[in-house]
């Protein structure tokens, strides 16, 4: 049985899987209820919180299947990208285990796991692939052409998609995290009336930018009276019940609007991907890839360009560690473990894909 554990971000996970990369075990303890009304994530708090949250769920996952930890043959971790004080928990969990156990550990880049998480619910993908990894922390498009071998071909210059759908809803009002409640106001205007810019447009690149879009928002939330800078951020249902009728079509309009250029910017990349790789098979991963909306349009396109589009499960789209310990397998069954990491192995808030130059 392998172990894997994930604390990159604000969410805690750990999973159990079979030497063949099958899940057998996967739980996520989520931190939103501690950072939602800060509107984004406070790392402090994040940490702390993975330290109280890892033993509860290494049990969990030993009780689910009444085994023991001697049952366990490697551990997987994230060690990177991430918030460092979060990967430093997770990471010397990790240490600590392997080393009272005696088994290898195996570190993992976070952006790799979310690479191959499509695996986990598609029988039929397999590489070469173009996949769009879009999160709270990343936009990253990518040539997947075989497992370790990875082209980057573009990459947002400034805010990650995921951000953007967090500092959009902010600015309104909600929440943390932003996508799912933009998602429910989108759904609440079916035509969205604004129509913001698209960002490069006319620039020959595989790139993304969100940061202009951003701040055209700000400024048509300003223009319509509801841009909202130090109240109370609040949730989707207190929404509902707002009175001011007015007010609450404004707000389902702009981030309707928002939602719909979302959806235009990653299509058009995808399309624009498409046409250069002449790959046949495309992914979208990472938490933005929960969307309905976007995964809807990528679909439209997939049976346009006779593309086949695969996407995870929604819980493994966001942050988990299925998706680690899968990538883990797949790279000790390709004999890529190296037995020096125990330890060598620290954290690092950068990884090497993470890192990786464009190139096209
Ligand atoms: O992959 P993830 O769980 O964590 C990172 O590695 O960053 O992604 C979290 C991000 C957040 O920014 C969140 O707002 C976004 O994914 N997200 C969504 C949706 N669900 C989560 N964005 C758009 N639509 C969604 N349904
Ligand atoms: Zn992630």
């Amino acid at each position: 049985m392998i172990l894997a554990i994930e604390t990159s971000c604000d969410d805690s996970a750990v999973a159990l899987l079979d030497p063949d990369g099958k899940v057998i075990f996967s739980q996520i303890s989520s931190q939103t209820e501690l950072h939602k009304k800060y509107g984004g994530i406070v790392p402090e708090l994040a940490s702390r919180k993975h330290l109280t949250s890892l033993p509860l769920l290494l049990r969990s996952a030993m009780e689910s299947h009444r085994l023991d930890l001697k049952d366990l043959k490697a551990i997987a971790v994230t060690y990177a990208p991430g918030l460092i004080g979060s990967l430093l928990v997770g990471v010397n969990y990790a240490k600590t285990l392997a080393w009272m156990l005696d088994i290898p550990i195996m570190p993992v880049d976070h952006l790799e796991g979310h690479l191959l998480a499509p695996f986990l619910d598609n029988k039929e993908i397999h590489f070469p692939y173009l996949a769009l990894i879009a999160s709270g922390g990343h936009t990253h498009l990518i040539h997947a052409k075989k497992l370790g071998d990875y082209q980057l071909l573009g990459k947002t210059l400034d805010d990650a998609a995921g951000e953007a759908y967090d500092k959009v809803a902010k600015m309104l009002g909600f929440q943390y995290p932003g996508g799912p409640v933009i998602e429910q106001l989108a759904a609440c205007c079916p035509e969205p009336t604004i129509v913001f810019p698209v960002p490069l447009k006319g620039k020959k690149t595989l790139n993304f930018s969100f940061s202009g879009l951003k701040t055209a928002v700000r400024n048509e939330a300003i223009r319509q009276g509801v841009f909202v800078e130090k109240q109370r951020l609040i949730s989707f249902e207190e929404y509902l019940i707002i009175s001011d009728e007015d007010r609450k079509k404004k707000i389902a309009d702009i981030a309707a609007s928002f939602q719909k250029i979302m959806t235009i910017i990653i299509t058009r990349r995808m399309d624009e991907a498409l046409n250069k790789t002449k790959l046949n098979q495309m992914a979208v991963t990472g938490g933005v890839a929960a969307n309905t909306g976007i995964r809807a349009s990528l679909k439209r396109l997939g049976e346009k360009k006779g593309v086949r589009f695969f996407f995870p499960e929604t819980g493994n789209c966001t942050d988990n560690a299925a998706m680690i310990g899968y990538t883990a397998v797949q790279h000790l069954n390709a004999g890529n473990l190296r037995d020096d990491k125990l330890f060598k192995l620290n954290a690092a808030s950068k990884s090497p894909i993470g890192l990786m130059d464009v190139k096209v």
